[in-house]
């Protein structure tokens, strides 16, 4: 006779299946996806740091992990596209305006991770959709050699950049595509009064005036400091910390200067995504990604963008933003116009004749 504390009742369907599953049972019951132990991750950071990123996850966790590099716009239609039936699980890197204009469209998932304690307030979503890894502040790179002693100076305020003598001598990106684009339009938005008092319009008629002495929007951020080193243009209107990067390739003759007026800044994120198939290792990649170690990872790559995490080692090359002039720079009403913005400077900017 079996004793009745040895009796086996049937063990539900759901609880079978959440046995296999790693991800275990929603609240409801209902088996949640299947976690095959690899995050695949939306990386909007350089190749090499995405590289460098991954693999320092999986060395410190045993998760698998593969990336995709997309620029941030690139990045916010992938996963739009696959909303129903989700390709990344993380979006890590470039800069959170773009993750607010995603978490418009219901593409995130909130996620407060315990390590987001250690970043401050003003790095983080209150909402909890993304936490700040690192940030990035714009600048000029400039060639000195290709400037020349006769020929316009090194920039060293927006308004310089209007300069006719720099015709078809800028590099920028296409802010559709780049949130290193975007974070330059929206510092227009606010160097003209803000978009409550005219600054879209304000900076709309700014990149008007420049548009003939850009010499083409490339898709990515990184780009215009490459086509500078390279000689193709004189200036590129980049993150600083990219120019240093690429003279640190063997360009001694990159110049960063920053505005006399003020520049913008990015607070790159990173964020779950909505539906993602492999959620818990996504979440244990963010809760790494927030952490000291991960955050010292981008200089080994020549990243040098500034650590959220106030525990993390500082390199040598990363700038000091208290001895920078800086916008106010509000990445949720940046984010909110963001489609519509872009909208409008391709329509009117980038397809407008250079004369
Ligand atoms: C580079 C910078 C990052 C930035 C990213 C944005 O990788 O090092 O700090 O977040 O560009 O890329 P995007 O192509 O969207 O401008």
């Amino acid at each position: 006779m079996t004793s009745p504390r040895r009796r086996r009742r049937p063990v539900p369907v759901c609880a079978l299946s959440c046995a296999l599953a790693v991800a275990g049972c929603t609240r409801g019951g209902a088996p949640a996806a299947v976690d095959a132990g690899k995050v695949v991750v939306a990386c909007g950071a350089t190749e090499e740091w995405c590289a460098a990123m991954t693999a320092g996850f999986t060395a410190a966790t045993g998760v698998g992990a593969e990336f995709v590099r997309l620029s941030s716009g690139e990045a916010m239609t992938r996963i739009r596209a696959g909303q129903a039936n989700p390709e990344f699980d993380a979006w890590h890197g470039g800069p959170s305006d773009g993750f607010a204009a995603a978490a418009r469209y219901g593409l995130l998932e909130d996620y407060v991770s315990p390590n987001a304690a250690a970043i401050p307030e003003r790095y983080k979503d209150p909402g909890g959709t993304w936490t700040g890894v690192y940030v990035g502040v714009l600048g000029f790179c400039a060639n000195t050699k290709v400037l020349g002693e006769a020929g316009p100076a090194v920039p060293e305020s927006w308004q310089s950049l209007l300069d006719p003598a720099l015709k078809q001598n800028i590099g920028m990106a296409h802010p559709s595509t780049s949130g290193t684009a975007y974070t330059t339009l929206w510092t227009q938005v606010v160097l003209h009064g803000g978009p409550a008092a005219g600054g879209v319009e304000g900076a709309l008629q700014y990149m008007k005036r420049l548009h003939p002495n850009v010499l083409q929007y490339s898709k990515s951020g990184v780009a215009p400091a490459q086509q500078v080193a390279r000689g193709e243009v004189g200036v590129g209107i980049v993150f600083a910390h990219d120019c240093v990067a690429t003279r640190e390739q063997g360009f001694p003759d990159l110049r960063v200067t920053f505005p006399a007026e003020g520049t913008g800044y990015e607070v790159g994120g990173v964020a779950l995504v909505k539906g993602a198939h492999n959620r818990a290792s996504a979440r244990k990649y963010i809760d790494w990604a927030l952490t000291p170690a991960a955050q010292e990872i981008g200089p080994t790559v020549r990243s040098y963008q500034v650590p959220t995490n106030p525990a993390a080692r500082k390199a040598h090359q990363v700038f000091d933003l208290a001895e920078l002039r800086l916008v106010d720079y509000d990445s949720a009403a940046a984010g909110e116009s963001k489609l519509e913005l872009t909208r409008r400077f391709d329509a009117e900017i980038a397809k407008a004749p250079k004369s």
